[in-house]
């Protein structure tokens, strides 16, 4: 995976805590960017639209579900968006319809590079206050919609790359 320096595509994912959504869709995606033999160009990270748990690692519920279908969320850290993000980043993923008028509404410039994860403005659900299927429910989203989301950036951006 390339750098935040790097003259890339960068890619933020954003939900409301950064420790159950957004960090399993940023490892479901980088597993599925190697997969597809673009992880030279790509740099992907994720935040909340909340400080609550800055700095924390992911829920241990996300952490167990990720870990039992191969992903490491363990190292990530949670960290809250930045008007900073919207400039330097070229397309934030939101999880949730919520997510993204607080995104419109942290810089209504930027709007255009902001969408949701997954198709038809559906929602990915929060799993949060649930059951612990819910960590494994998200995860089966977040499969679709990444490898949905790395066809669409190479077919966009392959030329660029020479891919
Ligand atoms: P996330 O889930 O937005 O998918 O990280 C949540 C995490 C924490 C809280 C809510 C949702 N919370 O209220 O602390």
């Amino acid at each position: 995976m390339a750098d935040k320096s790097c003259d890339c595509i960068k890619i933020l994912f954003v939900c409301l805590g950064n420790i159950c959504r957004s960090p399993t869709a940023e490892a479901v995606f980088k597993q599925c960017v190697i997969r597809e033999g673009i992880d030279g160009w790509i740099f992907s990270d994720s935040a909340g639209t909340a400080a609550y748990h800055v700095g924390s690692a992911p829920d241990a519920r996300s952490i167990a579900a990720g870990s039992n279908r191969g992903y490491d969320l363990s190292l990530l850290r949670a960290r809250q968006v930045e008007n900073q993000d919207l400039a330097s980043f070229d397309y934030i993923v939101v999880m949730d319809r919520k997510n993204y008028a607080d995104l419109i509404n942290l810089d209504p410039s930027r709007a255009g590079k902001v969408r949701m994860m997954m198709a038809c403005n559906r929602d990915v659900p929060d799993p949060y206050y649930g059951e612990n299927d819910g960590f494994d429910y998200i995860i089966d989203l977040l499969e679709v919609a990444c490898q949905e989301l790395v066809l669409m950036l190479k077919e966009k951006h392959g030329e660029e790359f020479g891919s």
